[in-house]
């Protein structure tokens, strides 16, 4: 693995950094309070071509790499998780899995509007008995010859009332179980697609989480994406990428309370002294630099291996697990050397702290992360070591 970055993505996690100290920082205090959505900030990542980083040059994206698209998820994730979130499901979920398992006619209608941001997408699998254990879905797709006829109710779907295309998993046929799960594209304004209240969340306010009703909505069939019984694959492969880009979103959290952490201490004085020179608190500076190291080499590590075109599942498992337990607790550390300021909005910390706990939830939770571990040692498939990783 290379550690140093090309120019070219250099590039991006620089506009990527500038974007987000100088516009995103603007009101994000008061979009997080009354959990308004980021219309414009959104309008202008698509601009800048933020929403279908990776996607081919084909079809509108970008044509970049994961190792770009995690620096730039990064340097947003510093400052408003609820505009990268839309950035890693659009990216990671929606065009991700169209590119790599639709067919043509399904990419020039639907991915060429993703991926330049002026469509959004949703992904829905969660549902209301149906989170962790994702393959006991309940929405149901019948085949009806030229159509599915799909009824059922998702949750907590990112994007769920701006996006113009929902990717959903629903059982076609229950005796097959997985086996019988298809994913299909899914307009938003068809008849039958009912919208529910956004949900009033503990953090990524602004961001458009909503539950989805599915009341006998016709799906032609050309809408289904790839082969009949492909659908909770599909989901598993969209995840595992998914998961590098939440894994880069807790590391820009755990960055971000980071530089905050380190800024104050250094200004804020105590017992006649910088609060950085009393050593309950450099300790304190020192784990978390050292932490974030270690979640930036998995999760770079994850993104290589994907753009080498390697197995990445497990090493996007990892990064996941490890980026998000360390945001949690380092955003908490950080609140902590803050002391009564790191409880007050205005200095940002107490936000990246409450937005740093859905990174151990979304996207499989941190027991699900262990889990698909944990299988892997067990089926002896864990994945290279770095150094043979890199042969
Ligand atoms: N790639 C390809 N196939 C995979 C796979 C992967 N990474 N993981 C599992 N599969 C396949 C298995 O091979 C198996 O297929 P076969 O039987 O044909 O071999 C099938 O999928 C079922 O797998 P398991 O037998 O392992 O199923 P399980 O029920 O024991 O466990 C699970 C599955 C890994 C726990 C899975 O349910 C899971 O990942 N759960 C978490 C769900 C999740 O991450 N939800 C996130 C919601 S989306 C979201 O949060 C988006 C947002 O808004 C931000």
């Amino acid at each position: 693995m290379n550690l140093y970055y090309t120019e070219e993505q250099l590039a991006v996690k620089e506009a990527a950094r500038d974007f987000a100290q100088n516009v995103l920082k603007n009101g994000v205090i008061e979009r997080d309070t009354t959990m308004e959505y980021p219309t414009d900030e959104i309008k202008q990542m698509a601009e800048m071509g933020f929403l279908g980083m990776m996607v081919s040059p084909d079809y509108g994206g970008g044509g970049m790499d994961t190792i770009s698209y995690v620096l730039a998820m990064e340097e947003l994730s510093k400052i408003d998780n609820s505009c990268s979130v839309v950035m890693s499901v659009n990216n990671s979920l929606v065009c991700w899995g169209l590119e790599e398992y639709g067919n043509e006619q399904q990419k020039q209608k639907y991915l060429t509007k993703l991926a330049t941001g002026e469509w959004l997408g949703a992904f829905c699998l969660s549902e209301p008995e149906a989170g962790s254990d994702a393959t006991s879905q309940r929405t149901t797709a019948v085949d009806m010859g030229d159509h599915y006829l799909l009824n059922g109710t998702k949750n907590w779907i990112t994007n769920g009332g701006k996006s113009n295309v929902h990717l959903v998993m629903a059982q076609t046929d229950a005796e097959k179980g997985h086996r019988g799960i298809n994913t299909l594209i899914v307009e938003s304004h068809w008849d039958g697609v009912s919208i529910g209240a956004k949900e009033d969340k503990l953090g990524i306010r602004s961001s458009d989480t909503h539950s989805i009703m599915y009341s006998d909505v016709k799906v032609p069939k050309e809408n289904r994406i790839h082969e009949d019984g492909f659908g909770f694959k599909f989901a598993m492969k969209t995840l595992d990428g998914g998961r590098i880009g939440i894994a880069a979103q807790a590391l820009g959290i755990h960055a971000g309370a980071y530089e905050l952490a380190v800024a104050y201490s250094k200004e804020r004085e105590a017992f006649g002294k910088p609060i950085s020179q009393h050593q309950s608190v450099s300790n304190k500076l020192a784990n978390m630099a050292t932490d974030l190291e270690a979640s930036r080499l998995l999760v770079h590590r994850a993104a290589w291996l994907k753009d080498q075109g390697k197995p990445y599942a497990n090493a996007a498992a990892m990064a996941k697990l490890y980026a998000a337990e360390a945001a949690m607790k380092h955003s908490v550390e950080a609140v902590q050397v803050h002391g009564g300021y790191g409880f007050v909005k205005e200095y940002h910390v107490e936000r990246l702290m409450r937005d740093a706990k859905i990174t151990q939830i979304y996207e499989g939770t941190s027991e699900i992360q262990r889990l698909v571990i944990a299988r892997n040692i067990l089926k002896g498939q864990l994945h290279e070591p770095l150094l043979a990783a890199s042969t």
